[in-house]
């Protein structure tokens, strides 16, 4: 069974950087799931949206998954904000690793959000207001989905050092 370290959580909530962290301590390999769907499709995350929109975006993130339940991938996972919201992809991260969470706060993440353009659910006429919509359908089932709840408030190393803490003790138990 794969023991990937998985990190969930809103857009600019610092889980690739973070997740880059994590690879340099393990000393494993790191992937972020945005950049595994642009290299398959050979076009950008905001290209997919605008030219076959977010349903296509979506099911790419499912595809991506499945291939990677059967890799038996042990690294670390970083996946883009969306992808704990369908069940299935909900069902296949937890057969992939261990999920954590990185919780942040609404004004946190629209601050460094803000002036990045390669967010295309957020360009909109009303970031801020997207923000708050998108904060409100999604912050029960990051929870929901999340194995383990952390901080990501705190700096990328010392959000590191809480999830290596729990993923060696679950690592040994397993
Ligand atoms: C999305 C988050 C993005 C990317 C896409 C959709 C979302 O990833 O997958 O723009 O639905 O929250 P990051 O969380 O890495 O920004």
């Amino acid at each position: 069974m794969s023991k990937a370290i998985i990190l969930i959580g809103f857009m600019g909530a610092g889980k690739t950087t973070v997740g880059r962290e994590l690879s340099k301590k393990l000393g494993v390999s790191m992937t972020d799931t945005d950049w595994e769907i642009e290299k398959k499709a050979g076009i950008s995350i905001n290209e997919i949206f605008a030219t076959k929109g977010e349903e296509e975006f979506r099911r790419l993130e499912t595809k991506l998954l499945e291939e990677l339940r059967f890799d038996n991938y042990n690294g670390v996972i970083a996946t883009g904000g969306g992808m704990p919201l369908r069940e299935e992809n909900r069902k296949l991260l937890g057969k992939i690793g261990r999920i954590y969470y990185l919780k942040t706060d609404e004004e946190k993440i629209f601050a460094r959000i803000s002036e990045n353009k390669d967010r295309p659910l957020i360009n909109t006429e009303n970031p801020r207001e997207r923000v708050h919509k998108l904060f409100e359908e999604r912050a029960d089932i990051y929870e929901e989905a999340g194995h383990v709840i952390i901080d990501g408030g705190e700096s990328p190393k010392a959000v590191a050092e809480a999830i290596l803490k729990d993923y060696k003790k679950w690592v040994k138990q397993k």
